[in-house]
């Protein structure tokens, strides 16, 4: 490391960039986390000048971190920012923006590249910065890291990744999925395997299923014409929910480097049984099609539910469900495992009573924490019994202190070159390899009929059927997790 650092932002002009980074990258500084002397050069199409930008990230900064904005850090903070106009497609202006970066960095930098632009750009990008020869290293590093989605499929997937190989090495490339950044999915590795009371029950032996939701509330709004070309497979399940389902199902890394871990979690992609299309369920809420952008027979899922199972030792026999839908009835992201009923059931339980074995929920979002359910007796009763909950929030076990964004746990590590929390490129292709199937019987003969739900609701009828079909349900939410319906009887 130089101790002079330049992140430059493609695409900066973009919703990502002041929605999410720019308040990252400010709130790091006031942390005192960026490397002493950072800079921050933004390029886009558009002509600003510098102070222009400043003034257009300010405005959004204020809008989007509310009362976290500290108009005094901002004032020094913003000096840091500097802006380059410039085409993705255009040789000429990738060597402008390195003489500006040469300008301002004086001598030996690292450099980290961050592309925040359309997919259909990234190879232009990449190319360019490899003709204009900023991927050398001038006496300091150079990483890129990518946004998602990375490819449409594994074909397309593993052409981007040998258009970024050839140009940066794998060690460099920092392929991010936010999810991974969020405090409480990093808190599964620390609870899986920094306690040891949970990980001996952590099999088939013990676990009846596991479900994976992330439901959203908000519908694909002015996003319409990139979603329908993807739809929630490719937008959340190739990505969000595979990662947190390796994180959930992984075997323990020997140790938390970058590659241990992504190690790990290839394997547990690679043993994936493939996903039959009679284990799917796709839906498509009502309305969909009057949003603009959006074609008018489209048959894009904005839901999705399936069930998979994991060809190995620890989890032989278990399926895992795992759903995501937009327009849903609540913003709730959580994982619970559920656990056998016990073998046998001592008491008399009068013939009303409801039994809800163990689950332990992992709320990724939005009350972060986790959930244990036991059965409890019933005070001043013989033998009744009910479910109670033992809790753990963030909010009230750290003080209240606010979660950072999954964004600045992630610069940060890119700065600091941790790639622990950022795909592998065979993580990328074997999530594909997963998904394409599920796409391609989407459009066969056998694909399950396009359901249709109402927004606001918890999804499709079909949803619960798929469930009921396998005699269980599908968690109501950490919010709402008393709503949750027992299984059967006494036993
Ligand atoms: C993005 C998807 O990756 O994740 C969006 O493209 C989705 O469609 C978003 O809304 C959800 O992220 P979060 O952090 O709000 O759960």
């Amino acid at each position: 490391m130089t101790g002079s650092t330049s992140i430059v932002i493609f695409g900066a002009s973009g919703d990502l960039t002041n929605r999410k980074l720019i308040p990252a990258l400010l709130n790091l500084y006031c942390k005192g986390r960026l490397p002493e002397s950072t800079r921050i050069i933004g390029t886009a199409r558009r002509p600003y000048s510098h102070e222009e930008f400043r003034d257009g990230l300010e405005e959004s900064a204020r809008r989007f971190m509310g009362e976290a904005f500290e108009p005094e850090r901002w004032k020094a903070f913003r000096e840091k920012i500097w802006y380059s106009p410039g085409s993705l497609k255009e040789l000429d202006d990738f060597r402008k923006l390195d003489r500006l970066l040469v300008r301002l960095e004086g001598g030996p930098a690292d450099r980290l590249y961050y592309l925040s632009v359309s997919p259909e750009l990234y190879v232009d990008s990449i190319q360019n910065l490899a003709r204009a020869e900023m991927n050398r290293s001038a006496g300091g590093w150079r990483r890129i890291v990518i946004e998602k989605p990375f490819g449409h499929d594994r074909e397309s997937a593993r052409a981007l990744n040998e258009e970024v190989h050839a140009v940066f090495g794998e060690d460099q490339i920092y392929r991010i999925d936010h999810y991974l950044g969020k405090e409480t999915a990093q808190n599964i590795l620390f609870f899986r395997f920094a306690n040891t009371i949970f990980e001996p029950v952590w099999n088939r032996r013990y676990v009846d299923h596991v479900q994976i939701t992330v439901a959203e509330t908000v519908d694909v709004g002015h996003r319409a014409g990139y979603y329908d070309q993807s739809g929630v497979v490719r937008d959340m399940f190739q990505n969000h929910l595979l990662q947190l389902l390796s994180l959930v199902a992984m075997e323990p890394p020997a140790s938390f480097n970058a590659d241990a871990v992504r190690n790990e979690k290839a394997k547990i992609l690679s043993a994936i049984r493939p996903i039959r299309p009679q284990d799917t369920v796709r839906a498509q809420y009502a309305g969909y099609h009057t949003a603009e952008g959006v074609a008018p027979d489209s048959e894009t899922p904005t839901y999705a539910a399936l069930k998979l199972y994991i060809d190995n030792w620890r989890w032989q026999g278990v399926p895992f469900y795992l759903r995501s839908g937009k327009a849903l009835a609540a913003k709730t992201s959580e994982i619970s495992v559920r656990f056998q009923r016990p073998p046998h059931v001592m008491f008399n339980l009068p013939q009303d009573t409801e039994f809800l074995p163990n689950v332990l929920a992992m709320c990724i979002q939005p009350d972060e924490g986790l959930h244990l359910t036991f059965q409890a007796k019933v005070p001043d009763s013989t033998q009744a019994m009910q479910p109670v909950d033992m809790e753990f929030h963030y909010r009230s076990s750290f003080n209240g202190q606010p979660l950072p964004d999954a964004y600045e746990r992630l610069l940060l590590d890119a700065l600091n070159g941790d790639a622990s929390l950022f795909a592998r490129s065979d993580e990328i292709e074997l999530a594909w390899k997963l998904v394409d199937p599920v796409l391609e019987g989407w459009q066969s003969a056998e694909a399950p009929p396009l359901a249709s739900y109402a927004p606001g609701s918890w999804g499709p009828e079909a949803a619960d059927a798929f469930m009921q079909a396998d005699g269980r349900r599908w968690r109501m939410g950490c919010l709402t997790h008393d709503a949750e319906e027992p299984q059967g009887g006494a036993g």
